[in-house]
């Protein structure tokens, strides 16, 4: 079902019609079906959030085609994924940086957890792998430098704590206030860039554990 991640060397970037290639290669290898409950499957086609369960979405597909691309996720790259869910972002972006590399996907319903876990091993890239978000912590400092995250829940302000998690030079693609932020560590400090607009489901605080299933912008791309 999976296609193994391309060999290529570390860091072999060669531009943005790579970027998109790589992308669209990595949806193609690792597809959206299997990360949706059964009684979803057959919406797979639809561009559009999916749920998963509770009051939780697998992503709009071209959402997480823009958001990976603006990753430029590289091979032998450490990545945190914010949001695992279905663990399909979890895998896709296994699949992106190959064995040389590896993914931490964070995830804080307890359910879904599981179920990240169960789908991100079926897919036979034991370099990524899906865990609790840890009570009082965002993302995974213990596992930090990372050169990517990806978030795919919305926070109100860019999160300190992620941005310091980054390696120099290291890119976060965080959807805020409904705008999607690529940010990058520079040593003079987080470098911001503003790629249209998005609304996702709320990244939550878990020291005050409500998470609600968010509000689709009028529009905008949505999760
Ligand atoms: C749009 S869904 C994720 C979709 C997922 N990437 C996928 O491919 O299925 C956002 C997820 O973020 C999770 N989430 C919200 N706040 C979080 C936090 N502080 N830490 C980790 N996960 C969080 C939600 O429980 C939800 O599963």
């Amino acid at each position: 079902m999976f296609t193994g991640p391309p060999d290529r060397p570390a860091g072999a970037h060669t531009g943005l019609v790579d970027t998109v290639e790589r992308v669209r290669a990595a949806m193609e290898a690792v597809p959206r079906e299997r990360f949706l409950p059964r009684a979803q499957r057959r919406h797979v086609g639809l561009d559009r959030p999916l749920p998963i369960g509770h009051g939780q979405t697998n992503s709009q597909p071209t959402t997480v085609r823009r958001m990976l691309e603006l990753l430029e996720v590289a091979d032998g790259d450490r990545v945190l994924d914010v949001g695992a869910g279905s663990g399909w972002t979890t895998a896709l972006l296994a699949w992106l940086c190959g064995p040389r590399g590896r993914v931490v996907g964070v995830e804080r319903v307890p359910a879904l957890v599981d179920l990240g876990v169960a789908n991100v091993r079926a897919c036979g890239m034991p370099w990524a792998h899906v865990t609790d978000a840890r009570p009082g912590q965002l993302g995974s400092p213990a596992h930090a430098p990372f050169d990517r995250i990806l978030v795919s829940a919305e926070p109100q302000d860019l999160p300190g704590e992620l941005v310091a998690q980054l390696a120099p030079g290291g890119v976060l693609v965080i959807p805020v206030a409904g705008t999607m932020l690529r940010v990058t560590a520079r040593d003079d400090g987080p470098v911001v860039e503003r790629h249209g607009h998005y609304r996702f489901v709320p990244l939550v605080r878990d020291d005050h554990r409500d998470a609600g299933s968010g509000t689709p912008a009028a529009g905008g791309g949505e999760e």
